[in-house]
């Protein structure tokens, strides 16, 4: 059956601008790396789209090679957009990626114009729309130069394919030849998509300042470390977590931060926030960072991290004392 949005979803989140832009993203916005794969539950999945869009969350981020297997996660989400959301493809914000392996042979990955844009066409195909909201290189290729990489951005663009573009995973360097190279050719870089939480601080060396100098916005992935900020190994490994799962995050290393997320946990109840809300809002708490890029398995994972917008700023002790468990556990 159709489903019907919740009426009063634009009050349950704040929308932040996206750098120099007119475009507004949600605090929170949802990742479809994880449980919208062929090989995971079609109803689960359907579920966390539409819940999450009844709680205000209207930007949904794929890429090309999510699943598993891969481009699953772009035709579940295209099913579910068909069949539940076809009359309100205006209010969503749909963004995906070209950058890595996703089909045999020399045309199948990195940042050539002949790869970026035939999987563009792929995306905009098992998604079932006729352009993206974001266009991102998913990651800068060391071989392509990076005027052909823009020039299949651009081409994106100038086609219609997409309204905006973005970079994921460059650094401050690469970041500002795409934005210049991007900017002659009269084409703003919308955004930055890096990983950024707690204990991976990377954008802190140079990306935000070059961000913010660019004026670009930044949406930031893994902001619960994959789980780990989430609480979800405080004791021990749960059966059907991503540790048991997943290829990206093994049972060993949910258990060696263990120590860390129990004393981060600690800090989390003093300020009546759970690991995961705490986790977020200290993304968040950069001017820089225009929204926060969540995973979940369950609704309510969802509705508890859109909950941590209730509370985002921090005294300097509590930030005084996460950095100092961060040193000592990380
Ligand atoms: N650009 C890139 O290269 C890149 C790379 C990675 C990710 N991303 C994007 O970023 C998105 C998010 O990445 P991520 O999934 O790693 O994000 P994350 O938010 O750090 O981790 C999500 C996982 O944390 C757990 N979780 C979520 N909310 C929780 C809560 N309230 N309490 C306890 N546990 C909670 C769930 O684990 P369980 O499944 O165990 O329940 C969930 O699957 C991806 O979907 C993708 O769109 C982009």
């Amino acid at each position: 059956m159709k489903h019907l949005p919740a009426k009063d979803r634009y009050q349950q989140i704040e929308y932040n601008r996206c750098g120099r832009s007119g475009l507004k993203l949600p605090l929170i916005s949802l990742g479809l790396w994880h449980n919208f794969g062929s090989e995971d539950d079609y109803a689960n999945a359907r579920k966390l789209a539409l819940f999450a869009f009844d709680k205000g969350i209207t930007h949904f981020d794929l890429a090309n090679n999510y699943g598993p297997l891969p481009g699953s996660a772009e035709s579940n989400f295209g099913k579910i957009l068909k069949e539940d959301l076809a009359s309100y493809r205006d209010e969503l914000i749909i963004s995906s990626k070209a950058g890595y392996t996703m089909w045999e042979g020399p045309y199948g990955d990195w940042g050539s114009k002949k790869y970026m844009v035939a999987s563009l066409d792929q995306s905009l195909q098992r998604l079932g729309v006729e352009y993206l909201d974001i266009f991102y290189s998913h990651r800068a290729d060391p071989e392509t130069p990076i005027e052909e990489t823009v020039d299949a951005l651009e081409y994106a663009v100038r086609s219609g394919k997409a309204l905006y573009v973005g970079l994921s995973k460059y650094d401050p360097e690469q970041t500002r030849l795409a934005y210049e190279e991007l900017g002659r050719r009269g084409i703003r870089c919308l955004i930055h998509q890096p990983r950024y939480n707690m204990i991976d601080r990377g954008p802190e060396g140079g990306l935000f300042d070059c961000l913010e100098a660019l004026e670009m916005g930044a949406i930031v992935f893994s902001p619960l470390e994959q789980g780990i900020l989430g609480g979800r190994y405080l004791d021990g490994i749960p059966s059907k977590s991503r540790a048991t799962r997943g290829h990206f995050l093994t049972e060993e290393r949910a258990l060696n931060w263990q120590r860390l997320s129990r004393a981060l946990n600690e800090i989390a109840g003093e300020r009546g926030q759970s690991l995961a809300q705490m986790a977020i809002a200290w993304v968040l708490r950069k001017r820089v960072v225009t929204s926060a890029l969540i995973g979940a398995s369950s609704t309510e994972q969802i509705a508890q991290n859109v909950a941590a917008t209730e509370k985002l700023s921090f005294s300097e002790q509590e930030l005084a004392r996460i950095d100092q468990i961060v040193t000592e556990l990380a």
